[in-house]
C-alpha cells in the first residue's frame, strides 16, 4: 500500500481537518432534502396496504361529568371501521410523563374543552375527521376554573406549592432605601411546528408494535405505548427520523397520539396513522405556561437590589405533565443575570380546566427572567436612570456576588465583557440619545431601545436525565453508520453529532450516515430537550468513536510493527510507523484481522448534583450567555409596533457549527419576539380556545424580521467545562434575547409620558395591549394635571 504521494507532511503546516469536521460551518445534513421536498416526515412514508386513518373526538365542555355518550352516528358514518374509547385500552388509560393524571381518553369526567373522548378509525383521513364530529355527548356541567386568578382564589393546584428562601428578605426589604411592587403577566404560546403531531403504528407478529412517532422522546413514547397496550418495553419499537419542529411541544405530548394509533392497530390488526389537523393540534395539545408574577423589591439609591420577593403563579392546565420541572426552572431563572442578595420565591402550579401546558423552548426560563427584568426596568424608571445602567450594576460579579439563590457558584460569567462589546458595536449610548431627541418631536410615533442580557443554565434539572448513548458501526468500506439517542427537529443535532465523529475518526462527513432515532438501537434515551442534545449525544458518539479508534490503533500497531503512539489518524487516512493507508483500507484490514468495528458509547454529565427538596446545589453544568439590543417604533394611535433593528452577541463557546448556531440564535430570538409581541392565546368564558388556527393566532412572518439584524457569535467564547470540543448549548438560550424587544416597547410607551412614568404592560404586546397601556399612562398624566 502506498498512498504517500498525496500527503503533505510539512511539520509547520496546521493539520488539515477532514471535510465537515466539528467546528466547520457546514449546511444542515438534510438541507438539500428539505428544500427539494425529499426529506421524509412521517406522513411521507409510503403507506402500507390496509392502512387506517384516525381522528380524535374532542370534548365540548371545560369541566363536566359525562352523563352519556352515544357514538352510533360515528360508527355508521361512511368509511368508518372502528371507534375506540377508554374501554378499548388493554393496558393503562394514561400517558402522564411524571404524574399519572393524563388519561388517553377521558371517561366519566371531562377536564378541558377539547380533551380526547374517543377516536375514529376510517378508510381515509377525511372520513375519520368527519365522523369524529358526529358524537352525541350529554354533559352535566361542573364549575370550571379557567385562569390563574380563578385557581388562586379556588386554591386548585396540580402539584404542591414550592418555596425558595435565601437570605433575610423581610429585614432587607424593611431597611431598603426604596421599595417597589407590582404584578405583571405574560401569555402562553403555541408551538406552531410546521408538522403537527403524528404517529403511524404498524402491528407486528406476536402482539408487538412498531411506531413511527414525531417525538423528541421516542424512549418515553415506547413506554407509554407499552403501558397502554399492556405489553413490555421489549415489545414496542419507536422510530423518528426527524420532526418538522418540536420546540418542546413534542417532549411529553406525543405519547397520547402514539398510544391511540397503537391501540387502533392492535384492535384492528391494521396499520393506523393519526395525524392531527392544525386546529385539533392547537386545541388538544399543551402549550407554553402563562404566568402571573407578583413582585416586591427593595434597593438602594443607586438601584442596587437588596432583596426581592416573587410570587410566580402559573397555569398548568388540568394535569401535571412537566409543570413541576418547568416551574422549578422558572424559579432558578428568577435571577436571570443578576445577583440577588436576598430572595423569596413562592411558586404556585395552578390547576385549571384548560389544556395541560407543557415544555416550550426555555422551559420556564423565559418566564422566570420576565419577572426580574420587569423589576429592573421598574427600578430604573423609578430612579430616572437608564435601565442598562441598573442592569449592569446588578450583574453577577466574577470573584464576589457570584452565588445564585440556589447555591450554585457562577464560575464562567462573561456577561460584563459581552455587554461592553455589544454596547459599542450597536452604538447603544448614542442611539439612545438620538431616539430621545427624535421622540421629542414625534407626537404619534414613538421609538424605544433596550439592551438585555441572558444567562441560561444548561442541564436537565432532574439530574438522572443527563445521560446519553450512541451506537457506531464502521463497515468494511470505511463508511460509518451513526446512531444516538437524540432526535432531529430541525435544530441540526444530527449534523453536529456527525461532525463530532468526523473529527474524532478524521473522516469526511459524507462517509457518515446518521440514522433515525430508534429505541431498538439506543435504549432509554432522554428527551432531546434542555438544549443538551449536542452536549450529551456528541459526547456519547465521541466515546463510541474513541473505542473503535483504540481498537484500530492497537490493530495497526501490531500489523505494521510500530508502537501505538506511532499510529496517527490523519484526514481520511492513517499513518502507522512508516506505513500510510486510507481509513477504508484500515477498516477492511481490521475486519480481516477479526477486530470488532462496532461500538456503543455512553456519557453522563459530570459535576452536577442538586437536591430537589431544598432546591439547592449545582443543577447546571455551565451557563450560556447572550445579550441583545433592540430598537422599536410604536404607533400611539393604533398600538402597532415594529422592530427596527436588533443586534445580538451570543456565546456558544467553540461552536460545533457556526452556521447552524447562527440559525438557532436567529430563530430562537424571532420565536421569543413572537411570544412577547403578537402570539396571543385566547380562551372564552366557556373555556374554549378561540385562537386555534393561523387566521386568529399570529406568528412572526418573514416581514416581521428586524430590517437591520446583526447577529454575531461571540468570538472569544469558550466553555470552561469539558463539554464536547468546548462548545455550548444553543437551542433555547437565544429565545430569551427577545426580552430586549419587550423592554424596547416599554421604553417607547414611556416616551409617550416623557419618561416620567413606568408603563404597565402585560405580554404579549399586541396593539390592543399597547393601547391599553398608553391609555392608562395618559389617564395618570391627566389626573396629575387635574390635581395640579
Ligand atoms: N430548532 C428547530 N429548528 N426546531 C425545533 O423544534 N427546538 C428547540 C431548539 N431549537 C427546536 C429548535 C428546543 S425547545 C430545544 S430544547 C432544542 O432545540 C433541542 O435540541 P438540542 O438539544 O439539540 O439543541
Ligand atoms: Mo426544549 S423546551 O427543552 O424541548
Amino acid at each position: 500500500m502506498n498512498s504517500a504521494e498525496s500527503i503533505t507532511t510539512t511539520p509547520h503546516h496546521a493539520p488539515v481537518q477532514p471535510i465537515g469536521s466539528a467546528g466547520e460551518a457546514l449546511a444542515h445534513e438534510s438541507a438539500v432534502l428539505h428544500v427539494t421536498g425529499s426529506a421524509s416526515y412521517i406522513d411521507d412514508l409510503p403507506e402500507l396496504r390496509r392502512t387506517l386513518h384516525a381522528a380524535i373526538g374532542l370534548a365540548t365542555a371545560a369541566h363536566a361529568r359525562v352523563q352519556s355518550i352515544n357514538l352510533d352516528a360515528v360508527r355508521a358514518a361512511p368509511g368508518v371501521v372502528a371507534v375506540l374509547t377508554a374501554d378499548d385500552i388493554p393496558g393503562l388509560n394514561d400517558f402522564g410523563p411524571v404524574v399519572h393524571d393524563d388519561p388517553i381518553f377521558a371517561t366519566s369526567e371531562v377536564q378541558f374543552h377539547g380533551q380526547a373522548l374517543f377516536a375514529v378509525l376510517a378508510e381515509d383521513m377525511h372520513a375519520a375527521r368527519a365522523a369524529a364530529r358526529l358524537a352525541q355527548v350529554e354533559y352535566e356541567a361542573l364549575p370550571a376554573v379557567l385562569s390563574v386568578d380563578d385557581a388562586l382564589e379556588a386554591g386548585t393546584r396540580v402539584l404542591p406549592d414550592v418555596s425558595l428562601r435565601q437570605g433575610e428578605v423581610d429585614g432587607a426589604l424593611a431597611k431598603a432605601a426604596h421599595r417597589l411592587s407590582g404584578t405583571v403577566r405574560h401569555g402562553g404560546q403555541d408551538h406552531f411546528y410546521l408538522e403537527t403531531h403524528i404517529a403511524y403504528a404498524i402491528p407486528q407478529e406476536d402482539n408487538t408494535m412498531k411506531v413511527y412517532a414525531s417525538s423528541q422522546h421516542p424512549g418515553e413514547v415506547q413506554l407509554q405505548v407499552a403501558h397502554a397496550l399492556g405489553v413490555d418495553a421489549k415489545d414496542v419499537v419507536v422510530e423518528c427520523r426527524r420532526m418538522g419542529g418540536g420546540f418542546g411541544g413534542k417532549e411529553s405530548q406525543p405519547g397520547q397520539i402514539a398510544a391511540i394509533a397503537a391501540i387502533g392497530a392492535l384492535r384492528t390488526g391494521r396499520p393506523v396513522k393519526l395525524r392531527l389537523d392544525r386546529d385539533d393540534d392547537m386545541i388538544l395539545t399543551g402549550k407554553r405556561h402563562d404566568f402571573r408574577i407578583d413582585w416586591e423589591a427593595g434597593f438602594d439609591d443607586d438601584g442596587r437590589l437588596a432583596a426581592v420577593r416573587f410570587r410566580q403563579s402559573t397555569r398548568a392546565g388540568y394535569s401535571a405533565d412537566l409543570t413541576g420541572a418547568i416551574a422549578d426552572r422558572a424559579m432558578f431563572h428568577a435571577d436571570n443575570a443578576y445577583y440577588l442578595p436576598a430572595v423569596a420565591i413562592d411558586s404556585h402550579r395552578c390547576k385549571t380546566h384548560t389544556v395541560s401546558n407543557t415544555a416550550f423552548r426555555g422551559f420556564g426560563g423565559p418566564q422566570g427572567m420576565f419577572g426580574i427584568e420587569e423589576v429592573i426596568d421598574n427600578i430604573a424608571r423609578h430612579l430616572g436612570r437608564d435601565p442598562l445602567e441598573i442592569r449592569k450594576l446588578n450583574y453577577y460579579g466574577v470573584d464576589e456576588r457570584n452565588t445564585t439563590h440556589y447555591g450554585q457558584r457562577i464560575e464562567d460569567n462573561v456577561l460584563a465583557p459581552m455587554t461592553t462589546e455589544l454596547e459599542a458595536s450597536c452604538q447603544y449610548a448614542s442611539r439612545r440619545a438620538a431616539i430621545r431627541q427624535w421622540n421629542a418631536s414625534s407626537p404619534v410615533i414613538k421609538r424605544g431601545i433596550a439592551l438585555t442580557p441572558v444567562k441560561f443554565g444548561i442541564s436537565f434539572t432532574a439530574t438522572h436525565l443527563n445521560q446519553a448513548g450512541a451506537l457506531l458501526h464502521v463497515y468494511t468500506d470505511g463508511t460509518v453508520m451513526l446512531n444516538h439517542g437524540g432526535t432531529e427537529m430541525g435544530q441540526g443535532l444530527f449534523t453536529k453529532v456527525a461532525q463530532v465523529v468526523a473529527r474524532e475518526l478524521q473522516i469526511d462527513i459524507d462517509r457518515i450516515r446518521v440514522t433515525a432515532s430508534d429505541t431498538a438501537r439506543v435504549p432509554n434515551a432522554s428527551a432531546t430537550a434542555a438544549s443538551s442534545g449536542a452536549d450529551l449525544n456528541g459526547k456519547a458518539a465521541q466515546d463510541a468513536a474513541r473505542k473503535i479508534k483504540a481498537r484500530l490503533t492497537e490493530f495497526a500497531a501490531a500489523k505494521f510493527g510500530c508502537r501505538e503512539d506511532q499510529v496517527e489518524f490523519l484526514p481520511n487516512r492513517i499513518r502507522a510507523g512508516n506505513t500510510e493507508l486510507s481509513f477504508a483500507e484500515l477498516a477492511h484490514a481490521a475486519w480481516m484481522g477479526r477486530v470488532s468495528l462496532s461500538a456503543t458509547g455512553y456519557y453522563r454529565t459530570p459535576r452536577i448534583a442538586y437536591d430537589r427538596h431544598t432546591l439547592s446545589g449545582r443543577p447546571f453544568y455551565y451557563y450560556a450567555y447572550g445579550a441583545a439590543c433592540s430598537e422599536v417604533a410604536i404607533d400611539t394611535l393604533t398600538g402597532e409596533s415594529r422592530v427596527l433593528r436588533t443586534d445580538i452577541l451570543h456565546d456558544v463557546g467553540h461552536s460545533l457549527n457556526p452556521a447552524i448556531d447562527l440559525g438557532q440564535v436567529e430563530g430562537g430570538f424571532i420565536q421569543g419576539m413572537g411570544w412577547l409581541t403578537m402570539e396571543e392565546l385566547w380562551w372564552d368564558d366557556k373555556g374554549r380556545l378561540r385562537t386555534h388556527a393561523p387566521s386568529t393566532y399570529k406568528i412572526p412572518a418573514v416581514s416581521d424580521l428586524p430590517p437591520v439584524f446583526n447577529v454575531r457569535l461571540w468570538e472569544r467564547g469558550i466553555n470552561s467545562e469539558d463539554s464536547i470540543f468546548r462548545s455550548k448549548a444553543v437551542g433555547e438560550p437565544p429565545f430569551m434575547l427577545a426580552l430586549s424587544v419587550w423592554h424596547a416597547i416599554k421604553d417607547a410607551i414611556a416616551a409617550a409620558g416623557d419618561y416620567r412614568l413606568t408603563p404597565q404592560l402585560n405580554a404579549p404586546a399586541t396593539p390592543e395591549e399597547i393601547l391599553r397601556s398608553l391609555d392608562a399612562l395618559r389617564a395618570h398624566l391627566a389626573s396629575e394635571a387635574a390635581a395640579a
